[in-house]
């Protein structure tokens, strides 16, 4: 099998990105080497996601043209990863042109399967596990700039909110071994990383006991002291919290770390809390703004980020105005925002009728869109005239004599290069701003 070449393309969440860089590391143990583009592999992974029916649209896009490799090299294996691998399962094997289909489980059995496939055989293994973490496989890293990184710290959800697929293709929540993490952590800043951002879910809900000293539980509180405490020099991020489950501990660590950024990523998913309790999410728009408000009480300037839903079943004008009132109460830094798409076998999709039409769902989510840009333009604008401690993450795309980075908050600076290296850290005082950048002008390092 020696010397046979894998690419692997990735769609989704920041946990898939992950996954990849595991599939690169069973791969590489198993003898693979990695192809950097689709025309020099033998194997292509695709690395999918469910969670909306665009993202599966884009996917079934992409097999195509794998199709079309195929007739250029048809020694070439497909395979199919992830979500829409648990999801579809044999499915996807029947349409001919993929030969591997694994589970988001099942990535140490890839070399067998890939191995069955290259005899001829389909291979398929969608098996989910309740203690699957790839716990002691060091991710290879394919993110090329050598600076930031993502390190899974569990998998799975046990939340069922009623629109989503997660639970049914990741399966239950299972949490990662801390000396694991905190090991990982501290290779990467021996590498030269000097950001990690940990990732889960639902990080609130991690949990650890050791078999040993099953009274010491280590919860996300500790886990993230434990990281921040690996080096001062490395920046500790974090996704995703749950509104229902954040935990005033975990704000009081971030304060008392500087290394902790001050950002937190809490979906609110809907303003209403008619649409909150049909979504199964567990708060109340009240309850959600006395967590924003705590946050803002121990931890003054913690950006806030989130994600929306527009259109979910039954939502009426009402909801949707509650949506965009509770957005402007708040006045979120940063927002990711969809229109709700009906997934199979959720139990939204089983019990509720997706009967918000779609060009009003359309209109709904521009809507918030509209209002989202001028709440962000107004929280960047904020920013200008500030100094802000940028960590050096690369080249702007726009200009070579630029370098971007992030503040802790999470806001994306560019400013003139004067010398500056990839991976350190700069003050940068901010100048001006659109509602997606800052410009800064470089202070010192
Ligand atoms: N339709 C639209 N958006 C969804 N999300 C999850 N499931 C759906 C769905 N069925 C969104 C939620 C979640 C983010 C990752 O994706 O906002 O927080
Ligand atoms: Fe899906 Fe809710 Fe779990 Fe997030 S918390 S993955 S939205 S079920």
């Amino acid at each position: 099998m020696e010397n046979k070449a894998i690419y692997i393309e990735t769609y989704g969440c920041q946990m898939n990105v992950n996954d990849s860089e595991v599939v690169a590391a069973i791969m590489q143990q198993a003898g693979y080497g990695m192809a950097s583009e689709l025309a020099a592999a033998d194997v292509v992974f695709v690395n999918t996601c469910s969670i909306r029916e665009n993202a599966e649209q884009r996917v079934w896009g992409r097999l195509e043209v794998f199709r079309q490799q195929k007739r250029r090299n048809p020694a070439l294996l497909v395979g199919v990863l992830g979500c829409m691998a648990e999801r579809l399962k044999e499915e996807l094997l029947e349409k001919g042109i993929v030969d591997i289909v694994a589970g988001p489980d099942a990535y140490r059995d890839l070399p067998r399967l890939t191995a069955q496939a290259g005899l001829g055989q389909k291979a398929i293994n969608v098996l989910l596990s309740r203690e699957e973490t790839y716990a002691d496989i060091s991710p290879v890293r394919m993110d090329k700039n050598g600076v930031t990184a993502f390190v899974s710290i569990m998998r799975g959800c046990n939340n069922m909110c009623t629109y989503c697929v997660v639970p049914y293709t990741r399966g239950g929540e299972r949490s990662r071994e801390p000396a694991t993490i905190v090991r990982e952590v501290q290779e990467l800043f021996e590498r030269g990383y000097r950001e990690v951002t940990l990732l889960g879910q639902n990080v609130d809900s991690y949990a650890w006991a050791d078999v040993k000293e099953p009274a010491k539980v280590v919860n996300f509180a500790r886990l993230l002291e434990l990281v921040a405490l690996v080096s001062p020099q490395l920046r500790v991020r974090f996704a995703t919290s749950h509104p229902k489950d954040m935990s005033n501990g975990v704000l009081y660590t971030m304060a008392m770390y500087p290394n902790i950024c001050d950002h937190i990523h809490l979906p609110v998913q809907s303003g209403s809390t008619r649409i909150l309790t049909l979504m199964n999410r567990k708060y109340t728009r009240e309850e959600y703004l006395a967590r924003v408000a705590k946050i803002r009480e121990i931890i003054p300037g913690c950006a806030i980020s989130t994600d929306i839903i527009a259109g979910f079943c039954s939502e009426t004008l009402e909801d949707h105005e509650a949506t965009l009132s509770l957005m402007r109460e708040v006045g979120f830094d940063q927002a990711f925002m969809f229109q709700y798409s009906e997934r199979p076998n959720t139990k939204a999709a089983r019990h509720f009728k997706d009967d918000v039409p779609p060009e009003e769902k359309t209109r709904r989510l521009n809507e918030i869109i509209a209002l989202h840009n001028t709440l962000s333009l107004k929280s960047n604008e904020q920013e200008v005239g500030q100094v802000r401690e940028v960590l050096v993450e690369g080249v702007s795309k726009r200009s070579a004599e630029e370098l971007f980075g992030r503040t802790p908050q999470n806001k994306v600076v560019v400013f003139p290069k004067n010398n500056c290296d990839i991976g350190t850290y700069v003050n940068v005082k901010i100048i001006r701003c659109s509602s997606a950048t800052l410009i800064g002008e470089f202070m010192h390092r």
